[in-house]
């Protein structure tokens, strides 16, 4: 049989059309804002008028084009997209000082980038304290048409949570680098899509509706968003943290939540009554309709892991599942969940292990690493000043952007000492710090262009007193594989036996638990600049965080634009 030329090519056409995905256009003007999330006014930073920032909805293989333009009258900004690795494209990645200068007050930035894997994933400020702010909103991916996901679902809601302080981030931020320290404490209230009601979900396990604060109903813009559905159904709630702060456990009551996808990467499904999620998180569950029709349940999201101000009251975000067929004013029955103990660390360790890979969907780890650097999280004081330290060193991000500096070599940016990949072996992780004594930097861990990269985050104890916080790590530019959590000092031989090396999950976040560590495998394949950081914002901006670069000559066109700052201004105009 012939077949003519001209079916071949449109045929051709076809297939360029749907591999190349199409361009999706969006107009972000960032500004402060009054508004109620949790029924007291505050200000907030806001996208087009709106708290949180509009979700962002694409299939895989589309290009999104967002100009942002910064409405802020005495500030910069930038917008990181939390998960989206960027390939190609680093300049995009939106962290100041990293991959581009802030965009200054009246100008206006174009991101430009493709989105290439579907999932579940966040966009929110990586500027001073920004996210604090409220800097934040949803990015969903799809896959791409005619493909299907391994799971069924007839309908699906999108939940983005994040912590709120009546308190503005400049306090806080100010706060945290005065001497003496002033910590941001515990949050007011908890939000589910910006929606939160203080004071109400802190009586949440009394609740007591006629409290005239808990507006669970009526059009308030703090009003939670009631999750309506028919009986008989299976949905899928997809669940993202942007804390600054707090780890979140959530719970429908009576339903079971199979969990289907970490951060942009399919597990394999298990069935729980709750999930925990920290900042920097994602994924997405499975809920079945199947209990009593004729009640409404209790959505609770309560915060875990930190010691509550006030003993045995868990603040707590709540919505209500509503079976469509009754009213959504008909209040459950019974009580919220109860959020698990805030301390019972071997509840969330049993939780986190339960993430393992769906070996189908998902590509294990090289067999083996050319490279391992130990990272070890302490909290250090520096000339009075408390800070976090990474192997004795707390990040200070240089005024010339490293993308740039890096790409056109340019001298006197930053530290070209590299920064220390061990710590030393006699550091007792148990105790408080022997000498607290820490520098600051801002040196770069290089590696090279396909290099096979464990780290180790080795947890301790924090600066006095006895202790030791969770924090959730994130990686930009690259999902990376959890080899192992274990407690304890790391050993290297007999540590890495255990490694899981079969189903090992795909993440960009994981935890280091209390005096424990987490073993992280990742292919250095991304040319760029990358950080790599506590998620916790006051962490972050207490010097929690490292640099990754990897081959930069093979960065491409970073636009003039994310240069226009430091010493990249002066050599960029050629
Ligand atoms: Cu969502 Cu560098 O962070
Ligand atoms: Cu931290």
């Amino acid at each position: 049989m012939k077949i003519a030329w001209w079916v071949v090519w449109v045929g051709l056409l076809l297939v360029v059309k749907i591999e190349g995905g199409r361009v999706r256009h969006y107009k972000f003007d960032v500004e402060y804002m009054i508004k109620k999330p949790d029924c007291l006014e505050h200000v907030v930073m806001g996208i087009n008028g709106k708290f949180p920032g509009p979700t962002i909805r694409a299939q895989v293989g589309d290009t999104l084009h967002i100009a942002l333009t910064n409405k802020l009258s005495t500030e910069g900004t930038v917008i990181h997209w939390h998960g989206i690795r960027q390939v190609g494209t680093p300049w995009a990645d939106g962290t100041a000082a990293i991959s581009q200068c802030p965009i200054n007050p009246g100008e206006t930035f174009h991101y430009r980038f493709k989105v290439d894997k579907a999932g579940t994933y966040f966009y929110h400020g990586h500027y001073g304290m920004q996210r604090a702010a409220g800097l934040y909103g949803s990015l969903i991916v799809d896959l791409a048409k005619g493909e299907k996901e391994p799971f069924h679902y007839d309908g699906e809601f999108n939940l983005l949570l994040s912590d709120l302080w009546h308190t503005s981030s400049h306090e806080q931020e100010v706060g945290l680098s005065s001497n003496p320290f002033r910590w941001i404490g515990e949050p007011q209230s908890v939000l589910i899509n910006g929606r939160g009601q203080f004071n109400c979900s802190l009586a949440a396990k009394f609740i007591n509706t006629s409290l005239p604060q808990c507006k669970l109903k009526g059009g308030e813009e703090c009003a939670p968003q009631i999750l309506h559905v028919d009986p008989n159904h299976t949905y899928r709630i997809r669940i993202s943290s942007t804390t600054s702060l707090a780890s979140l456990n959530f719970a429908i009551s009576n339903h079971k939540l199979t969990v289907v996808e970490a951060d942009g990467n399919y597990v394999e499904p298990f069935t729980v009554d709750d999930i925990d999620i920290y900042s920097g998180e994602s994924y997405s569950v499975l809920l079945t309709t199947d209990q009593d029709p004729t009640k409404n349940y209790w959505l609770s999201v309560g915060v875990r892991a930190r010691k509550p101000p006030i003993p045995q009251q868990v603040l707590t975000a709540l919505t209500l599942l509503n079976y469509k067929n009754i009213s959504a004013s008909v209040f459950p029955a019974s009580p919220p969940p109860v959020t698990p103990q805030w301390d019972d660390f071997e509840r969330s360790k049993a939780f986190t292990k339960k993430i393992i890979a769906n070996k189908m969907m998902t590509p294990q780890p090289p067999r083996y690493s050319h490279r391992r650097i130990v990272l070890l999280n302490t909290q250090n004081k520096i000339q009075g000043f408390i800070k976090w330290a990474i192997n004795n060193v707390s990040l200070s991000l240089p005024t010339t952007p490293y993308l740039g500096s890096m790409k056109f070599k340019l001298n006197n940016t930053f530290d070209r000492t590299p920064p220390p990949e061990n710590f030393p072996s006699d550091y007792d992780i148990f105790n408080p710090p022997v000498n607290a004594n820490a520098t600051t930097g801002n040196g770069v861990y290089v590696f090279r262009l396909k290099e096979v990269v464990d780290v180790i985050l080795q947890n301790a104890n924090q600066l006095t007193g006895k202790g030791s916080e969770i924090h959730p790590w994130h990686l930009h530019g690259h999902d990376f594989w959890v080899l192992g959590y274990g407690e304890g000092k790391f050993k290297a031989g007999e540590d890495e036996k255990r490694f899981n090396l079969t189903h090992a999950p795909l993440r960009n976040t994981a935890v280091i638990f209390p005096y424990g560590w987490t073993a992280l495998r990742f292919k250095a394949d991304n040319p760029g600049v990358w950080a790599f950081h506590c998620h916790i914002e006051p962490h972050l901006h207490m010097g929690m965080g490292v640099i990754f670069a990897e081959a930069l000559h093979k960065v491409r066109n970073i636009p003039s634009q994310a240069l226009a700052c430091g010493l990249t201004a002066i050599n960029a105009r050629h």
